[in-house]
């Protein structure tokens, strides 16, 4: 498995990436388009959002067909010629699966609800719901009028949850999946996979008692240990871990427990300040603590961007970006980066409901709203947390729709586009662009300098990151601080460096 680390992955979110048919969507031309700008970046592996069929109430996540592009986004020969064009240029494609529900359009639920005699089997029915809620807010059953019954859907209404006891259900996904590795798929990221072994009638929803087992058989069936594959598995430990990736299992996980520090007792949408002194910990846990393959990933389509959650994302945009991917991209595993984040997006700050698009935003304004929080405040939530802070449109130029799309797209692009672009950040001499691709290319030069254990210590302001050949000194506020200097200087994010002084948000490298 050893040879599946140290590679940058980096996820397109597809709808929202680039448009080249004016439809307001992006589409996988798109995607090809790009491919040179990911390669001189450094990337080794593109991880696509879902591009299947859906009806697209979850953004893809809903998949009514899993062996057909979305014509949204193109043709099957559209993702296949992706496929050899990155391939061309020395790069992998990875897949999202979304193999613990389908959408409720999806032929197999089609006929469950018909009562076949195969596909009723296929989802999770029951006479009576119970306490189970939905991640997505609410009771996780709903009521089929035709069936009589109530089934399963631990997201929206529209997701019913597969039933993976079934074994033709498993055989069935495994059959996709090999499907696609043998149309040149090279690795997979595996929605919620640790929901695939609940037992919901004893309310066990994450890492149920079977899924190990399912796990182990999905592997052995499929994508073995040559692929590199990650599960989106919230909040695992170390022992989880383990006990998930291995050669029978994964290549990795998202844990994501450094975004959960933002989150107050679990509750995403109650948000905590940044507390250093936990991100140290959490560092050295994971850093020194895990012998495994570690998922570096600060933002993805569900997070809000975490340059607007920890830092500084207005008059010290750039030194923020390049601080966190300084910290970040100097840690052992696979880095993962999220579209937009190597030009410095910020969140979307929309202020009105109407301009989000997202199912679970709705289902929290809600909520809210009944709970009779005044708008103000509700909106300030949503601009927080919504997952739609990262799916707004990549800003590529300052052209209309920030060179998005011709068309009107999906969702509105940030208003801050002009600003905040491709080719602003390129054309700069202190760009965000180049500085990633500096570290990206220091990672893969010096992988035995970044693998060493390391130290990291906080005195509440700024971090400290000590390995064996460099030590980071990292200022989370915009407050000076004093730091001994040496002489080499692996990193910075300032245009002149400053003898012992930390100036606000700077990040700074030496080598020892
Ligand atoms: C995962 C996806 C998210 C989706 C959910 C249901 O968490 O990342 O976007 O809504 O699964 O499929």
């Amino acid at each position: 498995m050893r040879d599946l680390e140290n590679k940058v992955i980096y996820q397109i979110y597809p709808k929202s990436f680039k448009d080249t048919t004016g439809s307001g969507y992006g589409d996988i031309n798109g995607i090809i388009e790009k491919l040179d700008y990911l390669k001189e970046l450094g990337v080794d592996y593109i991880w696509l959002s879902p591009c299947c069929k859906s009806p697209q109430h979850d953004n893809g996540y809903d998949i009514s067909d899993y062996r057909q592009i979305d014509e949204r986004f193109g043709t099957n020969e559209d993702y296949e010629r992706l496929i050899q064009e990155a391939k061309k240029r020395g790069m992998k494609i990875m897949m999202d699966l979304v193999l613990n529900h389908t959408s409720n359009e999806h032929i197999w639920f089609q006929k469950a609800l018909k009562k076949d005699e195969k596909y009723y089997d296929y989802y999770i029915w029951r006479d009576e719901p119970n306490e189970l809620t939905s991640m997505f807010g609410g009771s996780a059953w709903t009521y089929s009028e035709e069936v009589g019954k109530y089934y399963l859907r631990l997201f929206d209404e529209t997701q019913p949850d597969l039933n993976w006891s079934n074994e033709e259900v498993r055989n069935d996904l495994y059959d996709m999946v090999n499907y696609w590795i043998e149309k040149g798929v090279e690795g997979f990221r595996l929605d919620v996979i640790d929901l695939i072994g609940k037992e919901p009638d004893k309310l066990i929803v994450g890492k149920g008692p079977k899924f190990y087992e399912y796990l182990k058989e999905l592997n052995h069936k499929t994508f073995s240990d040559k692929l590199l594959t990650v599960g989106e598995c919230w909040c695992s430990s170390i022992e989880e871990s383990y006990k998930m990736c291995n050669p029978d299992g994964l290549t990795q996980a998202f844990h994501f427990h450094y975004q959960c520090l933002a989150h107050i007792n679990g509750d995403k949408w109650n948000r905590a300040p940044i507390n250093l002194e936990a991100l140290c910990q959490c560092f050295d846990q994971w850093e020194n603590g895990y012998t495994g393959i570690e998922a570096i990933v600060m933002n993805n389509h569900d997070l809000p961007r975490m340059i607007s959650v920890w830092l500084n994302d207005k008059e010290y945009r750039k030194e923020s970006a390049k601080l966190l991917i300084t910290l970040f991209g100097l840690l052992k595993g696979n880095l993962y980066i999220y579209q937009g984040e190597e030009i410095g997006m910020t969140n979307a700050y929309f202020n009105t409901i109407d301009k989000y698009k997202d199912v679970e935003t709705f289902n929290k304004y809600k909520e809210l709203v009944e709970k009779g929080l005044p708008e103000e405040e509700i909106m300030e939530i949503i601009q927080k947390v919504s997952r739609d802070n990262a799916r707004i449109p990549m800003q590529w130029d300052d052209s209309d729709n920030a060179g998005f799309s011709t068309g009107k797209p999906w969702i509105d692009v940030n208003e801050n586009y002009r600003e905040i672009n491709v080719k602003k950040d390129r054309n700069s001499s202190d760009g965000i662009f180049d500085y990633y691709k500096s570290i990206i290319a220091y990672r893969k030069k010096h992988y035995d300098t970044i693998e060493t254990t390391a130290t990291f210590r906080t005195d509440g302001t700024m971090i400290t990151m000590e390995k064996e050949h460099f030590i980071v000194y990292a200022n989370f506020s915009d407050k000076v601080a004093e730091i001994p200097s040496k002489e080499k200087v692996l990193f910075h994010n300032y245009k002149e460096i400053r003898e012992n002084t930390l100036r606000p948000y700077e990040v700074i490298v030496f080598e020892k």
